[in-house]
């Protein structure tokens, strides 16, 4: 090579190449990215978004900026402010982590229910904004678990569908989607009259069984740390009187259910807070993000995009051919995560049998890990094939999938540095299916218990 790179020999030269910070040569100056912009592909993403999107855009959907020009994005409105009401006995490991999340995760109703496998909220709406899709268009979400990508697509005025197997999944992605507009009246009366509302739920749902699993490992860490030592109440008896007025309209009673499974569900793996009080502590939570987001969106409810959530099979979409400007989902990696297990108790709640559900479950199918892993990738086909089908043509599927390939070595007896991650498998299954790859990303997990370190982000563009 020719001896042009010499300029950083000089003084000047150099002092010139380091005058200037990496974001301010991607962003012009006008941009001011939020903080804590300090991945690899966070940069990318915040750079495709300033090249995809005008100022205004940016204003109204924008993920990675704070500010453009005078005016504060939207995102950091939502973002900005106490983060998230932690109970007093919180460490500031677990204080310190919300903080640092401020920006990615955890505002609007995200945080509503602790799901295992949740996306990064930003990072969805980022992506939303990166392929391309515009308010009034639609978003599939073929395996919606929490919802993540419904309660954005809702935010930025996106319409959006999601399905799920499991209708605990159905139900929880609605609840999240409608906590957006949820009356706050008589949410407050509950929580105001919490006792008799949790006796309601309770002789709806059933006790929970204290302390009979102590495992959780979700991102929320120390905030559902389980205390053996913690103390049970005594049983109380049967509802009566039922709720404050207000509290059966569908919205508000989906609200107070979700905060009683939530809480159940806390005190059926932990003893360390009596449930009637876990509930309220829950409950009053609840009441704080859906008050907080409110407040941000007031006035401009009715550009929220209409969202639906849709119990059902990925492997054969309930939406016709041609119909969808865009998808975006994660698919279970269950070798690593049991979802039945985790939802055993709002599952059972719902009435539903388990063993059946089973059986629709991509991942759980199978008996040996190598006979699951076989099913998962059939299974797998159908899915990428119906997102083919449904995806207009020229626009994107993007896949967020983790990869463990010493246990994918382990099951397919191949050396490691030969197994194929994954992404890998998914990457030829949309080949297969008109779906190229148009960019691949990947990104750290940095959750605080995953096993998995690295997750793939998986553009494919119809062809
Ligand atoms: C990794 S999770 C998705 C999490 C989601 N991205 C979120 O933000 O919460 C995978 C989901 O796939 C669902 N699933 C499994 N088999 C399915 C099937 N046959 N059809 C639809 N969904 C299925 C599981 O219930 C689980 O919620």
């Amino acid at each position: 090579m020719a001896a042009t790179t010499s300029v950083a020999a000089s003084a000047a030269g150099l002092g010139e190449i380091l005058s200037q910070s990496l974001q301010a040569r991607l962003f012009p100056p006008h941009l001011e990215p939020v903080p804590e912009l300090n991945e690899l592909y966070e940069l990318e993403l915040a750079f495709y978004e300033s090249q995809i999107l005008n100022d205004e855009e940016l204003i109204r959907n924008g993920a990675y900026f704070a500010r453009v020009g005078e005016v504060l994005t939207r995102h950091f409105l939502m973002c900005s402010g106490e983060p998230v009401r932690l109970p007093q006995h919180s460490s500031s490991r677990l204080k310190s982590f919300f903080q640092t999340k401020q920006f990615k995760t955890g505002y609007a109703t995200h945080g509503l229910f602790p799901y295992r496998g949740k996306f990064h909220p930003q990072m969805i709406k980022g992506l939303i904004n990166v392929m391309g899709l515009k308010p009034g268009e639609t978003v599939v979400d073929p395996m919606m678990g929490s919802g993540t990508v419904l309660i954005e697509a809702c935010l930025m005025g996106v319409r959006s569908v999601g399905v799920d197997a499991s209708p605990f999944c159905r139900f929880m992605g609605q609840a999240k989607i409608d906590a957006l507009r949820v009356p706050l009246a008589p949410v407050r009366a509950a929580v105001k009259h919490s006792e008799p509302v949790f006796e309601y739920f309770r002789g709806l749902a059933g006790h929970p069984k204290p302390g009979s699993k102590t495992r959780f490992e979700d991102y929320v860490g120390d905030l559902f740390a389980a205390d053996p030592q913690g103390e049970h109440p005594a049983r109380r008896s049967p509802p009566k009187g039922g709720l404050p007025a207000g509290c059966e309209a569908p919205l508000v009673h989906s609200f107070l259910l979700l905060a009683y499974l939530d809480s159940a569900g806390y005190s059926e793996r932990s003893t360390r807070r009596p449930p009637y009080e876990q509930f309220h502590a829950i409950l009053e939570r609840y009441l704080f993000v859906a008050d907080k987001i409110q407040r941000i969106l007031a006035g401009t409810e009715s550009e929220l995009g209409e969202a639906k959530s849709l119990e059902g099979d990925a492997r054969s979409l309930p939406l016709d051919d041609s119909s969808v400007d865009g998808i975006i989902f994660s698919p279970p990696y269950s070798f690593a995560i049991d979802y039945l297990e985790n939802d055993s108790f709002h599952l059972g709640f719902m009435g539903v049998d388990l063993s059946q559900l089973r059986q629709r479950m991509i991942g759980l199918r199978g008996r040996t890990l190598r006979e699951k892993f076989d099913l998962y990738t059939a299974d797998m086909d159908q899915v990428i094939a119906e997102c083919a089908r449904v995806l207009r043509t020229g626009r994107i599927c993007t896949i967020v999938v983790g990869t463990n390939n010493n246990q994918l070595s382990k099951i397919l007896d191949v050396p490691p540095e030969e197994v194929p991650g994954i992404d890998e498998v998914l990457t030829q299954l949309g080949d297969r299916h008109g779906l190229g790859l148009a960019r691949k990303l990947s990104r750290q997990i940095t959750g605080m218990a995953n096993t998995m370190r690295n997750e793939f982000i998986l553009m494919l563009q119809r062809a």
